[in-house]
């Protein structure tokens, strides 16, 4: 494996380039994603924390590090290069460039992060164009951004395919996220509640129920039973569009935002064509490198 931090040094002799972006410190929900690359003829894993996407005041400063670590983890996973910009490589001059796309950036993640979508979009844009892979994986976990980077690429005619990978979960069904470290034991234990209550859900659905109102209410209610989760948005939508529906009727998932003791919690249940298959993702069989749950 190669460790590289310029766009220059990237040359991977004509290879079909699968590309697997994350911010680091990595969990089996990206080593997934670099596994699942592993069918491009070589794969690109970069380790960016992209200052363009964190308003003031959040986590920017204290988002976890551990270089050594994700070097090991992707080499396992399979990874045949790591590109690993410096923050003066990304954005060498103060960047009069943004790509930005309002009409999937207000709702959910947006209302509550305004301008985090625009920085995803922009430090995307700037990894496809320089990388060019022929594939880029993306987790359904932050189906938002999914559906935003979906939409760029056919904006901008970027010749890849995005490909959408299910989203990986701790023993207790909580999607794992680096963020799960600053949970608190009790809000820990409570962010269970999450998964229990997309499984109630995918369960109506299963036995027939279409109805949007219907099923978010379910949800909201199985999270209103524990105390220690805030939920800010239940929310059924289209996966392309992010237009909110009233039925069930077309690929589409039903997301989540909690807040646990000041840790944001995402995470939602996909429909595929008219609800009649579903996607809650995977459970691992043993503890998280993330820490037990
Ligand atoms: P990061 O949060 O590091 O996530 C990198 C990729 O891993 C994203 O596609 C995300 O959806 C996926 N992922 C995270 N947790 C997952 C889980 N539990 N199961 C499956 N996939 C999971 O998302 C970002 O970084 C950044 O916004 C980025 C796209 C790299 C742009 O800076």
């Amino acid at each position: 494996m190669r460790v590289v931090s310029r766009f220059e040094e990237l040359a991977t002799e004509g290879r079909e380039v699968g590309l697997v972006p994350t911010m680091g410190y990595l969990h089996e929900g990206h080593l997934s994603l670099i596994e699942r690359a592993a069918e491009c003829e070589a794969v690109v894993v970069s380790i960016f924390v992209n200052p363009l996407q964190f308003g003031p005041g959040e986590d920017l400063g204290d988002y976890p590090r551990d270089f050594e670590r994700d070097l090991e983890l992707a080499e396992q996973a399979g990874a045949d290069v790591i590109f690993a910009p410096s923050a003066e490589e990304m954005y060498p001059e103060p960047l009069l460039t943004r790509v930005s796309i309002p009409d999937l950036s207000h709702q959910m993640e947006g209302r509550m992060r305004p301008g985090h979508f625009d920085g995803v979009a922009t430090v995307v844009t700037k990894l496809l164009a320089g990388i060019r892979p022929r594939r880029a994986y993306f987790g359904r976990k932050d189906a938002q951004q999914l559906a935003v980077v979906g939409r760029l690429v056919k904006d901008l005619s970027f010749p890849v395919t995005i490909v959408g990978c299910p989203i990986v979960r701790d023993q207790d069904g909580l999607a794992l996220s680096s963020r799960n470290r600053r949970l608190g034991g009790k809000e820990r234990a409570a962010a269970a509640v999450i998964f229990k209550a997309l499984q109630a859900a995918g369960k109506a659905v299963i036995g027939g129920e279409r109805e949007a109102g219907v099923l978010c209410q379910l949800v909201s209610d199985s999270l209103g039973a524990a105390p220690l989760l805030k939920p800010d948005y239940v929310e059924l939508v289209d996966a392309t569009s992010l237009q909110p529906l009233v039925e069930l009727d077309r690929p589409s998932f039903l997301a989540v935002a909690v807040n646990a003791g000041g840790v944001r919690l995402l995470d939602n249940i996909h429909f595929f064509v008219e609800g009649e298959m579903i996607d809650l993702g995977r459970v691992l069989s043993r503890p998280s490198i993330l820490g037990a749950a």
